[in-house]
């Protein structure tokens, strides 16, 4: 097989945004903190051009007023908590392009802004642009489920971390989730410190949302809702064991403490009425609407993650770096891969059978899996495409237990031909 030449991470940011439309719902939740009128988010959207388009898809004014009072309440209720940690340094994963920059910045925290790395790029510019302490702020392109691009963004960064998620833990398949989890808590293993998320009871905390504002009549403008996000991220579920579901919120709870606990990490849960601010929204609602509203946040948290001191976890085995080896035979395209396959290096791979594809118009691609660690959804996202622009698909060989399983758990199995 033809060695290939190091791969740079220099490839076009639309084969990087096609491997994971996640990324576009940064754009949208810091349209809707505009909406609910935090100043920062205005300008935010202002600098970057944002057209307010964006939301055209929320036509129904109640659904749009609904989603502003959650990303608001998320907005500043996180930013409290960040500031009440007492840790000085904020690592917010994902970014997206929320004020918190600015925000904790002015507020005499460092910042640090990890998101896949599009979107990492935009919002550096955008920050730096506005920023009255750009010397507080970095921001680096990762991949949450790649340990490797963590620890090199956070490699000058010194004491301990208060690193949030806010809007991420959804997207992702129970693998890619369960990977986020370990990762952060080596990451809390390096440099002390703590993980806050409202994700795991963000479901609850929308239809409590809309719940107090529009009553019992509130499934439609719900389900509305729900397929936007849908739509806008490219995730059909917005499932896993670390999100509870709103049917059955006992049983999912204990099931992703569990899932926490096994990656040695414990959770304390803050009660969202007891430590949301004011919102500005507020002006937009009448006063049994903010009554109702206060009242039943009360059954919503947030989560304060540390490391489970009392439970030792096994060394990590350390994982080979991404590496992509691949030579034309007539027709068939045939690859090896190394390492993990994820957001980071997934549109190396597209890149090449783009080429490939228009100058040897390949009918199939052949992929020795054997040396392959990992897949993430964005990997498998390029295997379809692959699969799907030539005549004879794409055969996978020498896959891993690992590797079959996520195959087999995202139904790729039975897409993809996986042979010996
Ligand atoms: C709904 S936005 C939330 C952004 C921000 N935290 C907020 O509250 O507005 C989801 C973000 O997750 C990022 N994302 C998706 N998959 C990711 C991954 N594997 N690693 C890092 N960031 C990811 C997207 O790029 C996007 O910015």
């Amino acid at each position: 097989m033809t060695r290939m030449m190091k791969i740079e991470h220099n490839v076009g940011l639309s084969v990087q945004e096609r491997v994971n439309p996640v990324f576009n719902t940064a754009k949208t939740a810091v349209c809707l903190m505009a909406r609910a009128g935090i100043p920062e988010a205005e300008e935010i959207v202002e600098q970057m051009g944002i057209d307010s388009s964006l939301l055209g898809e929320m036509s129904d004014p109640d659904i749009l007023l609904g989603n502003a009072v959650v990303e608001e309440t998320k907005y500043r209720t996180m930013c409290r908590l960040i500031e009440d940690s007492g840790y000085r340094c904020n690592v917010d994963l994902p970014c997206g392009f929320t004020p918190k920059a600015l925000h904790m910045t002015e507020n005499g925290l460092s910042f640090v802004g990890l998101d896949l790395p599009v979107v990492a790029r935009e919002a550096g510019e955008v920050f730096f642009s506005l920023a009255i302490h750009p010397e507080k702020m970095s921001f680096h392109g990762v991949d949450a489920t790649n340990y490797q691009s963590l620890e090199r963004a956070l490699q000058d960064v010194d004491g301990p971390l208060c690193i949030t998620t806010e809007g991420m833990l959804m997207y992702f398949t129970n693998d890619e989730a369960y990977a986020v989890a370990s990762n952060i808590r080596r990451l809390l293993e390096k440099h002390g410190g703590c993980w806050i998320t409202p994700d795991p009871e963000f479901m609850l905390q929308f239809m409590l949302t809309f719940r107090a504002l529009f009553g019992e009549n509130l499934m439609k403008k719900l389900a509305d809702s729900g397929r936007n996000v849908k739509q806008q991220s490219g995730v059909a579920d917005l499932n896993n064991s670390m999100i509870l579901k709103y049917t059955n919120m006992t049983a999912t709870a204990k099931a992703a403490e569990a899932f926490l606990e096994k990656n040695g990490l414990k959770v304390k849960k803050l009660n969202l009425a007891e430590h949301m601010p004011e919102l500005s929204i507020y002006r937009e609602l009448t006063e049994e609407q903010i009554a109702r509203f206060k009242d039943l946040m009360q059954e919503c948290n947030y989560w304060f993650i540390t490391l489970d001191e009392a439970r030792k976890m096994q060394e990590e085995v350390s994982e080979q770096p991404f590496g992509m080896d691949y030579a034309q035979k007539g027709k068939v395209l045939q690859m090896a891969l190394r390492g993990r396959v994820d957001t980071i290096t997934a549109p190396d791979i597209l890149a090449v059978w783009e080429t490939q594809k228009a100058v040897h118009a390949a009918e199939e691609v052949r992929i020795d899996c054997s040396k392959l660690d990992y897949i993430s959804s964005a990997g498998l996202r390029v295997l379809l495409i692959m699969h799907k622009n030539c005549s004879r698909g794409v055969l996978l060989s020498g896959v891993s237990r690992l590797v079959k399983q996520i195959l087999e758990q995202t139904g790729f199995d039975s897409i993809i031909r996986v042979g010996k």
